[in-house]
């Protein structure tokens, strides 16, 4: 197998394509990218046989910016006949992986394959229990394990292949499925519950996003943002002209600021969450949040980036590279993750994670 999948958003395969290109090739892997345009997936394939496995190895999948998932496949199975689709599909996996920990059965995201879904879900059954058997997959799911993917991209027609689970999405499809909180106060919520879904450890949560912190949320109005650090027990400082909703001040949690978020200093620094949904141009937004991280007033920071309408990719890159340099400088050891969400849509969403600093170690908490 010398072909990576990688599935996105569709309408952003060029980005994709772009960025695994970039990042495969810093990595000594050459190949070239195959591009349908909204699509929802990318094609890249590697020259060298054995290149597949390395990237999907040896690109961090948390560094991709524009993908949902990476998948090593072989050829595109074709014309799957009805009355026996499976003995192809085993017959694609037989020397390359056994005992995974788990089959997904999936679509890219594109309106044609919403119908697919359907048949995804019955075949997964059938399927599942096909692999069992053979032991292409563990007869109970593990988490420690490759993960198999079968891509359906039309009726009969798929690619077969697999993913390391320490360096893929844990979701299907890349997305996480989250439900629309109906007491929230705009639908912008989900953006920011995905974020903590994507970038921060599950087992970390207690610690990072838990009761108690204080948090600040730049552009807060109505209150979507807020809405998911309240639920979570927090403390905080809303920056907004606009109105908050009022079921988020009776809380008691929130304090609203009726000032400009760009102007905005907080009057203790005690602030752990820094975020910021302000429409604003990328490149003033990246200065504003490195300031906060540079001068210590907030530990974590997610925010986002509008896209502009050209080179995306090649913009995005820049401005996080410009961040990281920024605090490079001023002797901050930060993570840096950028994802273009499945919430987001000319946007991307970027979380910074200041992990320790060489000028303010007793500043910090
Ligand atoms: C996309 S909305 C934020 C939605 C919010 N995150 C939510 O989930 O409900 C952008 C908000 O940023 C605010 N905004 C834009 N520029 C701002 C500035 N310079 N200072 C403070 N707020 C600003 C706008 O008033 C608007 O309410």
């Amino acid at each position: 197998m010398n072909k990576v999948a990688l599935y996105c958003r569709p309408g952003f395969e060029k980005e994709c394509a772009a960025e695994i290109t970039d990042k495969a090739g810093k990595k000594g892997i050459y190949g070239f990218a195959r591009v349908k345009e909204n699509s929802g997936y990318v094609l890249f394939e590697c020259y060298q046989h054995d290149d597949a496995d390395r990237l999907i190895r040896e690109i961090p999948f948390g560094e991709l910016i524009f993908a949902r998932q990476m998948v090593v496949v072989g050829e595109l199975l074709k014309n799957l006949p009805q009355e026996d689709r499976i003995t192809p599909i085993l017959g694609m996996l037989t020397g390359v992986i056994e005992r995974a920990g788990e089959l997904r059965v999936e679509v890219p995201d594109n309106d044609e394959s919403k119908e697919l879904m359907t048949f995804c879900r019955k075949f997964t059954v059938p399927l599942r229990n096909a692999m069992r058997q053979e032991k292409f997959l563990l007869a109970k799911e593990s988490a420690n394990r490759p993960v198999i993917h079968v891509l359906f991209i039309a009726p009969g027609c798929c690619y077969v292949g697999y993913s390391y689970s320490n360096n893929n999405s844990r979701f299907y499809m890349g997305i996480p499925r989250l439900k629309f909180p109906s007491d929230a106060p705009s639908r912008s919520t989900l953006k920011l519950e995905e974020a903590f879904h994507v970038f921060i450890p599950h087992d970390e949560w207690e610690e990072r996003l838990g009761s108690g912190l204080y948090a600040v949320d730049l552009g807060a109005c109505p209150g979507g943002w807020t809405y998911q650090l309240v639920r979570r027990g927090m403390i905080v400082h809303a920056v907004d002209n606009g109105l908050m909703a009022d079921s988020l001040m009776d809380t008691g949690q929130v304090k609203h600021h009726r000032v400009d978020g760009f102007k905005f200093e907080p009057s203790v620094k005690n602030v752990y969450w820094l975020v910021c949904d302000m429409v604003e141009q990328p490149a003033k937004v990246a200065h504003l949040m490195t300031d906060w991280l540079v001068k210590s007033w907030c530990r974590e920071a997610i925010f986002n980036l509008k896209l502009p309408m050209k080179k995306r990719y090649e913009e995005v890159a820049q401005i996080l590279q410009k961040i990281e340099q920024q605090l490079k400088e001023n002797g901050i050891n930060a993570q840096i993750q950028a994802k273009h969400l499945y919430h987001d849509r000319e946007e991307v969403t970027v979380h910074v994670r200041r992990i320790w600093s060489a000028y303010a170690m007793t500043r910090d908490f």
